[in-house]
This record gives C-alpha cells, structure tokens and sequence, in this order.
C-alpha cells in the first residue's frame, strides 16, 4: 500500500467535484429548486451544549420567532417546532402568528416557499439549510411544465385542461398553476382539489394534468375517484411530446406528469407480502406517494397527519406496518410502544428523506443563534410575480370545501 504524508501532496492540485462539494451543501445546484450554499461556520454536531444553545437562542427570540416542523424531521429538531404538521397543516398555520418576524422552517425548500408566499411581506422565512430541496420537486421544472402546455395545446386539449399541482413543486410551478386556472392540493385534501377541478369545466370532457407525482395523482383518480388505470396516461418530460400521441392526450382524464418521490417508490408489493406473512393481523398503512399496487394491497391510506391520528386511534395490541419515512415511522412506534401498539416500517431497509434530514441540530442552532444576533440567514423569497400566481393556486387549495 502507499502510504501519501501530508508533506508529499501540495503539489497535487486536487479540487473537490461539484457532487462532493453539493453534497457538503456548499455550491450551487442551477438545475435544482433549491439552492444548495450554506454560509456562516456551523457548530460542531458533538457540541454536548447544542441542545441548551438552540433553547436559549429560541428563549431570546420569544415572540419574534415561529418554528414549524414537518413530521419527517428528525426527533432532535422537532423538539423545538412550536407547531408540528403535515404539508397542509403547515402551510394552513404558517400564517397563525403574524406578530413573529421570523418563522423558521424545519422542512423542505418548497414548504418554506409556500410559508413565504403564505404569510405577510415583512415575515421572512428561514430555511436552516438551503440543501434541504425534495428531488420529487426536482422533477418538474418551469420550462418543462411551459413545453407540456405547448404540447396540450397542439393537440387540442389544453382549453379542457385543469392543472392540479402537488404542494411538492416549486413556487414557479405553483404560480403556472395558478395562472391555467388550477389548485394546489396535498396529500390529505387530493380528491377534494380533484372533485374541484372536475367542476371547473364540463365535467365529461375535463380533463386534469396532475403535477409532479404521478402516484399521488393516480392513487386518488382510481382508488377515491373510481376512474380507470386507462383513464391514466403519463407524460415523461424527457420524451418527445411527453411520449403521448394526440389521441392519448385527447382521451386520457387525468395527464400525470412522470415523478414520484424516491423514498416512498422504495416500497414495494413485496414489502406488503413480506410483512404480512411475518406479522399476522397486521395493519398496512401506507401514504399515498407510494406506487398504485402497494396502495392497492394496503389497508389504510393517508397523509402523515392521518397516518398519526389512525395510530392515535387503534386500539391496544393492534399491529402496524408503516410506508412512509422513517423519522416519523420511528417516533410513532416508540410513542405508542407503552400503550401496547406494535408499529413496524414497511420495508426491511432503512428509508429516510435524505433532505428532510439536512435540517439537524447544528444547522437549527447556527439559524437561531444567527437570528437572535440580528443576522437574517437562509432567507426564502418568492419574487413578487411568482408568489401573486402560486398564492391564487394555493388560496385555491385553503378554500376547497
Ligand atoms: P404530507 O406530510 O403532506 O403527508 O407529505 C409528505 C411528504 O412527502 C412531504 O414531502
Ligand atoms: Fe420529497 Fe419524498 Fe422527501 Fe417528501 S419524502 S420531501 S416527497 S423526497
């Protein structure tokens, strides 16, 4: 083996590749809807004292400061979320304290966008760490989605066309949504924005282009709606007229744009028979993010926030088996372990979001301490054209029955 010394490598003009550098959240990620660049000298994670500097950063602020944390982030964060929620709770209650100037957000880059977009102009929201983006959002880009219109449009449908975004896109998505006519849903309200869409125009020939999860999309149109998997068509932007003929386009209801969050696609039909055939009377719950046949199978199918509140509600010595991130999945088992509730993740390996993990006690403590300094850090913003369209979309959403 050769063994290099420190003394024998200056000479080696070694640079670090732009993926290690993205991947230790410095550098600009261009094809990304976040920004990966996080300045300023973070604590060191073995600082035994993190968790008394994030409480006495927080007790400084006081009012001044709101925190809200999405149920994926990890347990040494979430203890200091004064409101804790799923996409659309957070987003309903980012806007429940306009007296704070500074609502930081534990959770993903487009959450914090939507808080910004959400809550009054001189509340600037705080993202602990800009690396935290969600690679589902990635998916679709704004001139993508603007060539997918052309695309409907040549074909003739797109006067027909309602587009229904997933609260996981970035804001330009949101504002292109908001200008066609459409709403934003989430997990926990999908079929309700689908029922709404449908009444937009004549409900025989309307037709829906679901942004970007196709999962979430074809979950709620065939199993809540009771449409048909050929109702279903996909549009892959990577292809050619999205890989769609006109008379695909023409006879589909629902247009599901071709992404799909990675951590939730990990989980398999294999996975539902595995745990099944390990754990008799076992209960499957699964988000529905997951793929259509592990839906199919599961028995219960809901947000983070039903997910919580039907463990809430199961009785003693009822079995769980879990498909969705594990954060959430891990907490829940140990809070209801006293009552007697045997809560398993669904698949055999480990599944976390890895960005919904960017936001650690380091990156909290760096965020508040810089806020309680008066250094605004990690500010998301809107700009003012974007945040006009995508809040029409989103107030859509906040309005469905
Ligand atoms: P919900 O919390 O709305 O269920 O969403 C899950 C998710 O993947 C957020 O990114
Ligand atoms: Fe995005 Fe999936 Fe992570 Fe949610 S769990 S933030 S959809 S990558």
């Amino acid at each position: 083996m050769r063994v290099v010394t420190t003394a024998q490598t200056p000479e080696l003009d070694v640079q670090p590749t732009p993926l290690a550098l993205l991947l230790l959240g410095r550098e600009a990620d261009p094809k990304s809807e976040r920004g990966v660049e996080c300045p300023g000298d973070l604590p060191s994670p073995s600082d035994p004292d993190l968790v008394e500097r994030a409480r006495a950063a927080k007790e400084k602020l006081g009012d001044k400061v709101f925190v809200l944390g999405h149920h994926y982030q990890r347990d040494e964060v979430i203890q200091f979320a004064d409101v804790t929620g799923d996409s659309f709770k957070l987003a309903r209650d980012a806007a429940a304290r306009p007296e704070a100037e500074y609502i930081v957000f534990c959770g993903v880059h487009f959450m914090a966008e939507s808080a910004d977009i959400l809550t009054s102009a001189d509340q600037k929201v705080v993202l602990p760490d800009l690396a935290a983006g969600c690679s589902m959002a990635d998916m679709a880009t704004a001139e993508q989605v603007a060539e997918c219109w052309d695309v409907l449009t040549e074909a003739g449908v797109a006067e027909q066309v309602v587009p229904v975004s997933y609260m996981n896109s970035s804001a330009d998505i949101k504002a292109f949504t908001g200008k066609h006519g459409g709403t934003i849903c989430t997990s926990s309200n999908a079929k309700r924005a689908l029922d709404w869409a449908f009444e937009q125009g004549e409900p025989s020939t309307t037709k829906v282009l679901f942004l970007p999860d196709q999962h979430l999309g074809r979950n709620t149109a065939v199993r809540d709606m009771g449409m048909s998997l050929d109702d279903c068509v996909v549009y892959n932007p990577h292809k050619p007229n999205g890989g769609l003929t006109a008379e695909q386009l023409r006879a589909a209801r629902m247009i599901l744009w071709r992404g799909h969050c990675s951590v939730h696609g990990r989980f398999s039909l294999d996975s539902v028979n595995d745990v099944r055939a390990r754990i008799p009377g076992v209960n499957v719950l699964v988000h529905p993010e997951c793929k259509h046949e592990v839906v199919a199978a599961a028995d219960y199918v809901g947000s983070t926030e039903y997910i919580i509140k039907a463990l809430e509600a199961a009785p003693a010595g009822s079995k769980w088996a879990i498909g969705t991130e594990l954060n959430l999945v891990r907490r829940l088992a140990n809070r209801f372990a006293p009552e007697g509730k045997e809560i398993v993740f669904l698949d055999k390996t480990v599944c976390f979001c890895s960005t919904m993990n960017r936001i650690d006690l380091p990156h909290l403590v760096w965020a508040l301490e810089s806020l309680a300094e008066g250094n605004l850090v990690n500010r998301i913003e809107v700009d003012q054209e974007t945040e006009a369209f995508a809040k029409l979309a989103l107030e859509r959403m906040l309005a469905l029955p």
